[in-house]
């Protein structure tokens, strides 16, 4: 059912249905984690990815994906490249931070999810903003409440970096509302002013991303046409989950737990079922 402004609303029962694919793709980011190291390509990352999500029943959403059709099933995207990085030959190197983005769909329904994992031993100003980028996140998924609105979360993962130190937060890509489709209405910006926007309720699905780097967030597309890299060639981050609001509060169907450990450690009532 689809509500003013395009907004897709969804019944419990396909809610359920987003969790299936939202596991999936929790699922494959966990895989990658545990087989990314240095030495090995993106490509096989890509590789392992796609097998991943086909043996468990499940589609690759971004394959083929808008103009010209993305490539690959994963995003890898590496130290100053921010997002939508195409995974090939690159042989990940020690010290490395690597952004995985994957989605996938089961029986139509949608996930999304990212996140950003050393390549071994890493700097600390890496480390950090790696932190300060999942912490944001997870902010963001926490300030929303049933009633409130989108820029609730803008607010919350703007204010929640620029209280962490001089971070820039890539701002020319956002969030969104997510469903049938990968991308719909309504975007979800990483700022924004608390109580603007469109209202959350429930059976509205959205994957929040900060995308946030050490220097400027200024950015170009390389001649792929895919690829974001900083201008400045600092280094990015970028995580992302999808998650819906129950009656009892937030459910993250990309995280393996639902968010649970999360978010009752923020305090913030868990709505998974
Ligand atoms: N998953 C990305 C997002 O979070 C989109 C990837 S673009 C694609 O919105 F072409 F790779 F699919
Ligand atoms: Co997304």
């Amino acid at each position: 059912m689809f509500r003013d402004r395009g907004i897709e609303i969804k019944t419990p029962a396909q809610v359920d249905r987003m969790r299936a694919a939202g596991l999936v793709v929790g699922r494959t980011l966990e895989l990658l984690r545990t087989t990314a190291r240095a030495g090995i390509t993106t490509g096989e990352l890509d590789q392992i990815a796609e097998d991943a999500i086909r043996s468990s029943g499940a589609v690759p959403s971004f394959l083929g994906y808008s103009t010209p059709p993305y490539p690959a099933t994963i995003c890898a995207s590496v130290n100053d490249e921010v997002v939508h990085g195409i995974p090939g030959g690159r042989v990940l190197a020690e010290g490395d931070i690597l952004s995985v983005d994957c989605g996938a769909i089961v029986d139509g329904w949608h996930g999304d999810a990212a996140v950003t994992m050393p390549i071994g031993e890493i700097t600390d100003e890496a480390r950090e903003l790696m932190r300060v980028t999942e912490e944001a996140l997870w902010q963001g998924i926490a300030a929303a409440r049933l009633g409130g609105r989108v820029g609730d979360i803008s607010r919350a993962v703007e204010s929640y970096v620029d209280s962490q130190g001089p971070f820039g937060i890539v701002e020319d890509y956002t969030g969104h509302g997510i469903g049938t489709a990968m991308h719909e209405p309504p975007d979800v910006p990483n700022r924004g002013r608390p109580r603007r926007g469109p209202r959350l309720v429930q059976g509205l699905a959205l994957a929040v991303e900060p995308m946030v780097v050490l220097g400027s967030q200024e950015n170009v597309v390389r001649d792929d046409e895919w690829t974001v890299v900083t201008r400045d060639g600092s280094l990015a981050a970028h995580f992302e989950h999808t998650f819906t609001l129950t009656e009892r509060g937030a459910w993250v169907l990309t995280a393996l737990d639902g968010g649970e450990e999360r978010l009752t450690a923020m305090g913030v009532p868990f709505g998974g079922r």
